[in-house]
């Protein structure tokens, strides 16, 4: 069964709910958010993370917004409370592109509206079309991508890119929920992913609840295992794909990619649509989140690292779509994706 991190309750005057990821796997539990700042610390917080869950988490802050308003107000102040609220989630997290592009979206179809109570239906129906949507869109990625999972293999994968990353089953956990489905037999390494450890606490955490094989390293042991022939393929989400290809996921995802160049294994980005920035022309381009001080110089709790010391944190970095085999997404597969192919793909 896939879990579900992000989920509307009832009607436009309903609630978002949303599995705290902060504290898994020693704890299962689920937070109400019934307002845009409580939205906004669990996206900062990272409670609500990976770039589909966010947007799609987003969309619904803005159905929060409006249940602020008084059926009195006008609507112009309503439109007015909606802007406002799109621009304060926007500022939560800056690379995940889907944030934007969600947000976006459900501005669109805010108009045109006449009254307050048509807003707030057209705003939930967005927000329900964007959830539904990635849904789709993961479980399609799955059935592209599991041709890339050969029986036997020992796959990589960095960060948390599942079902808790993303309203549906995920992007790059999909495809090995379908070759699971489909009984191939297959090893996942999941790195532990530094300094916030989403691929120990999560990706080990949801393989293991669907009975994949699933074995934690620690980030500086991938290119030994590659050395030692045990990663046929490394499979990772993004946070924000550039028109040429190039890739914005997880702090890591980058030295992953020139070990894998290096050992001759093919590294696949699984993404929707929705994680393209066709506005921007390649990965320099793409904002880098930078993340506290005490991420790093800690570890569960435990100090780790002397106080007051320069700490330098990006929550992302930049894959070069040279060294991407092939981009995964729901309408098929980007085989060495560059300007051209992306373009005609998402045409
Ligand atoms: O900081 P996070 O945990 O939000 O980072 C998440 C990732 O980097 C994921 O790989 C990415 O968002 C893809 S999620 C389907």
């Amino acid at each position: 069964m896939i879990v579900e991190a992000v989920k509307w309750i009832g009607g436009i005057d309903g609630y978002l709910e949303l599995i705290d990821q902060r504290r898994l796997p020693a704890e299962f539990t689920r937070l109400k958010c019934r307002d845009v700042e409580t939205l906004f610390e669990t996206i900062k917080t990272l409670a609500v993370r990976g770039a589909p869950a966010i947007g799609v988490s987003a969309a619904y802050g803005l159905v929060l917004a409006l249940q602020k308003l008084d059926a009195s107000d006008s609507m112009e102040k309503s439109l007015e409370a909606l802007k406002h609220a799109r621009e304060y989630l926007a500022s939560s997290r800056p690379t995940a592109v889907n944030l934007f592009w969600a947000l976006d979206r459900v501005w669109g179809a805010a108009s045109p509206v006449e009254t307050l109570q048509q807003l707030r239906e057209a705003v939930l129906r967005e927000a329900n079309a964007i959830y539904q949507e990635d849904v789709d869109m993961c479980r399609r990625i799955g059935q592209h991508g599991e041709k890339f999972i050969k029986d036997g293999a020992g796959i990589l994968t960095h960060c948390n890119a599942g079902a808790l990353a993303t309203a549906g089953q995920g992007t790059a956990l999909s495809p090995m929920f379908e070759a699971h489905k489909k009984g191939k037999k297959f090893k996942v390494y999941a790195d532990e992913t530094r300094p916030l450890l989403q691929g120990a606490r999560l990706t080990a955490w949801e393989l293991k609840q669907a009975g994949i094989d699933v074995t934690v390293i620690c980030d500086n042991m991938a290119g030994w295992l590659m050395k030692q022939g045990k990663i046929n393929a490394v499979i990772t989400g993004a946070d924000r794909i550039a028109a040429n290809g190039d890739t914005a996921n997880k702090i890591g995802t980058y030295s992953l990619s020139i070990l894998a160049r290096e050992h001759g294994v093919p590294f696949y980005i699984a993404a929707p649509s929705s994680t393209f920035d066709l506005s921007i022309k390649s990965g320099a381009e793409i904002p880098i989140e930078q993340r506290f001080a005490e991420e790093v110089t800690t570890f569960a709790g435990t100090q780790t690292a002397p106080a007051g010391v320069n700490v330098y944190n990006p929550a992302f970095d930049v894959t070069q779509a040279r060294d991407i085999a092939a981009i995964i997404t729901e309408r098929g597969v980007i085989e060495k994706p560059n300007t051209e192919r992306v373009s005609e793909h998402l045409a």
